[in-house]
């Protein structure tokens, strides 16, 4: 009887372990840009926090996949002159869809390294 409640708990456990964790690691969570660490460094700003989930419940996934970014984690060579050119994060962030890239710690803010 206690085994089989014991396996029941176990089972319940990797259930919510699967819905909870899993879809986190595939698509929801934050994305570190870390590829031009050393320009980072020598400019004095962290690297960057791209909080995709709260871009992606605004956006639509073909807004920025793959028109802006192509959907892999490091594929895109994104630089500051890009963005203030108005590509890659710049597409939004120009002062009209959302704030200009100016507030470097809003997206220069990943606290590891
Ligand atoms: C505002 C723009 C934006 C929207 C909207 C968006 N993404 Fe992304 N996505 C990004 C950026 C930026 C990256 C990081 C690319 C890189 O590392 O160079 C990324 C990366 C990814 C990756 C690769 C992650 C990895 O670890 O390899 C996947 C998968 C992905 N997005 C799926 C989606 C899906 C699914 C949606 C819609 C539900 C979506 N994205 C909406 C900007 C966006
Ligand atoms: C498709 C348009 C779009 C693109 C592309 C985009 N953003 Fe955003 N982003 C937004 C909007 C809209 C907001 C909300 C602005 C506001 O609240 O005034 C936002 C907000 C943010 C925030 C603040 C989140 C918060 O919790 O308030 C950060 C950080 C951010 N973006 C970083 C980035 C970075 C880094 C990139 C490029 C890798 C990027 N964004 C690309 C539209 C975009
Ligand atoms: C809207 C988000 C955003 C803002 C605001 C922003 N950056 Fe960036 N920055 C990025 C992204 C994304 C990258 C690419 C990171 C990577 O892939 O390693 C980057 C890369 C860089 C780089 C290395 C590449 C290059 O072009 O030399 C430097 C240096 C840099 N940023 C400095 C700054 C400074 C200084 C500010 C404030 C004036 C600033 N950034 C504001 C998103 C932003």
């Amino acid at each position: 009887m206690k085994k089989r409640v014991l396996s029941i708990l176990l089972f319940a456990g990797f259930a919510l372990g699967a819905i909870f964790i899993t879809p986190s690691f595939a698509e929801y969570g934050d994305i570190v840009l870390n590829s031009k660490s050393e320009s980072m460094k020598d400019a004095g700003v962290k690297p960057v926090l791209f909080p995709h989930w709260f871009h992606r419940i605004r956006f639509k996934c073909k807004v920025c996949h793959e028109d802006i970014f192509v959907l892999k984690k490091g594929a895109n060579d994104i630089t500051m002159g890009a963005i203030m050119g108005g590509d890659f994060c710049g597409k939004c962030h120009n002062g009209l869809i959302a704030w200009e890239p100016l507030y470097c710690d809003r997206c220069h803010s990943y606290e590891g390294n």
